[in-house]
């Protein structure tokens, strides 16, 4: 509820990001008309991201799945009380690949019992629902950091906050889900587990709105760029001219 609400808000507020890139844009065709070359220091040139364009846009839309997915995983493992039917790391106790039971796990309602209280599942399905849980988190560790470490090289200084913020998140969520199983679900951490989901989920949200709304205006426009050198320049005239003293 809370995040399409904020989803909303996300769509309706106006495009600061997009409209400081117009700003610039125009500045930069009002410049290219007087054909003003922009001088600049070798050490100063952007280097390309490594991830760029379809491969982020995709990174990020399956790591928001992915992680909704592990917060609908998480839910189903607190209303069967399979919490602490886990207390080991990093995965289960025992001989738990030999139990699983995916059917009666993920069955939605199972019927003939007057209340859910306590749970009515048997041993084996609430350890099914506990290591799914587990390995979903390693699905989203592993997508949401290799998009934090991307959007941590990206050029754009927006894209790099929120990729601080999203390794930040994931990490406190990761710290939070190890103390639940350690701790043995003492409520504080149980209730903060819950708010670093919704925070992650919010951040995601935020991240794939601004990487699918970017737009590169500069890449479609030829632009001038002249590294500052030793060697003495003549007159400067527009690339293609056969003058050119460059
Ligand atoms: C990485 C992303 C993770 C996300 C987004 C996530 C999300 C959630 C959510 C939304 C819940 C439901 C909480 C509730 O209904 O009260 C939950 C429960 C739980 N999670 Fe995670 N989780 C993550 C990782 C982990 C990890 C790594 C562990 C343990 C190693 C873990 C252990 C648990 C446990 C034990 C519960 C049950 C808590 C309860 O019964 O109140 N989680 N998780």
């Amino acid at each position: 509820m809370f995040s399409l609400l904020f989803f909303t808000y996300l769509k309706l507020r106006p495009n600061t990001i997009a409209t400081r890139w117009t700003k610039e844009t125009t500045s930069q065709q009002e410049r290219s008309t007087a054909f003003e070359p922009k001088v600049v220091k070798p050490k100063t040139v952007t280097t390309e991201p490594r991830i760029i364009g379809t491969r982020l846009k995709l990174l990020a839309g399956l790591a928001l799945m992915a992680t909704i997915f592990q917060i609908i995983l998480g839910g189903w493992v607190s209303s069967n009380y399979a919490a602490v039917v886990c207390t080991a790391l990093p995965i289960c106790e025992g001989e738990w690949g030999r139990y699983l039971d995916f059917k009666t796990a993920f069955t939605p309602v199972h019927f003939g019992f007057d209340n859910y209280e306590f749970g009515v599942l048997d041993y084996a399905a609430r350890m099914t629902i506990h290591v799914s849980h587990r390995f979903g988190a390693i699905v989203v560790t592993l997508l949401v950091g290799v998009l934090g470490l991307s959007l941590l090289k990206h050029r754009q200084s927006a894209l790099r906050k929120v990729g601080v913020l999203l390794l930040g998140l994931l990490v406190i969520q990761l710290v939070l889900g190890v103390s639940n199983v350690v701790f043995h679900l003492p409520l504080l951490v149980a209730v903060m587990h819950n708010l670093g989901a919704a925070m992650l989920l919010l951040s995601l949200i935020q991240t794939n709105y601004i990487i699918w709304n970017i737009r590169y205006p500069q890449a479609e426009k030829p632009t001038l760029i002249i590294i500052e050198s030793k060697i003495p320049t003549g007159r400067l005239k527009a690339s293609g001219d056969k003058e050119s003293s460059l």
